[in-house]
């Protein structure tokens, strides 16, 4: 089984609201179709989620929030998640869309409902999901990022790989040179201030990719714009990307 979270900044361009970024995702759709495993799709919200989220002042703190802000981010998220579902089954796949609503209650994941998803990944079908707004409790909703779905999943799933497709080739050492930290033994890097404004949230990224390693999962970044190093990564285990390797649970 293998996840894959396909990231805001590559399925849309991220300085014009309302705009995805239609061939690399046809692109990374054409690409997925060569994967035989199991897979399970997680897409962000660039553009869509992200642009109302910011105008409505939304976060991933549960807090009574703007309501027409809720059904506005809601709806955004409805509209990419059909932009990526119409690409897939394009090129032939058979994505299976679930609303985050479908495997989670407040902020936690519904293990029994996680499973479900496992078993449907199985049968070829695509479990495809995103980051939404979702209700907490008592008038409260939060923003759930796609890549916290993916710790969750990845917790309960114990995927063979989970992959984050950016709009970079990986984490670098070295911003200005753009020198690749190619793989990550446990340690956890230090991002810059200055990294984390022009990749928009890569500090969290790496949070959560270094929580999923240390549960006993390799997590690979790739650039989404090259998607035969998905291909490769899976197929021939060869990554051109930053691998963060697993923690052995003994
Ligand atoms: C964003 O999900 C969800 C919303 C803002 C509704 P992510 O946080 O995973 O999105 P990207 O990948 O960073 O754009």
């Amino acid at each position: 089984m293998i996840l894959i979270k396909l990231g805001g900044s590559i399925i849309t361009n991220k300085d014009k609201p309302l705009s995805p970024r239609r061939k690399a995702i046809e692109n990374i759709a054409r690409n997925l179709a060569k994967i035989k495993e199991p897979m399970i799709i997680v897409h962000g919200g660039g553009s869509y989620g992200h642009y109302w989220s910011v105008k409505y002042d939304m976060h991933t703190k549960p807090k009574r929030y703007d309501l027409h802000g809720v059904a506005i981010v809601k709806n955004s998220m409805i509209e990419l998640d059909k932009i990526i579902l119409d690409a897939l089954v394009k090129n032939k796949l058979n994505p299976y869309s679930l609303p985050p609503t479908d495997f989670m209650i407040g902020d936690k994941p519904v293990p029994k409902k996680i499973r479900e998803i496992s078993e449907i990944a199985k049968t070829g079908l695509i479990p495809t999901t995103y980051g939404d707004a979702l209700w907490f409790k008592n008038k409260k909703t939060y923003i759930l990022s796609g890549d916290k779905i993916m710790t969750h999943l990845s917790k309960l799933l114990k995927p063979r790989l989970s992959i984050f497709a950016l709009n970079e080739d990986g984490l670098y050492s070295d911003l200005k040179t753009k020198k690749l930290i190619s793989e990550l033994k446990g340690e956890i890097p230090v991002i810059s201030q200055n990294k984390m404004d022009v990749t928009g949230g890569m500090t969290r990224k790496v949070q959560e990719a270094t929580q999923i390693a240390k549960s006993g999962i390799d997590v690979f970044f790739v650039n989404g714009n090259n998607p035969e190093r998905i291909v490769k990564a899976v197929k021939n285990r060869k990554y051109q990307g930053t691998l963060f390797r697993r923690k052995k649970i003994v």
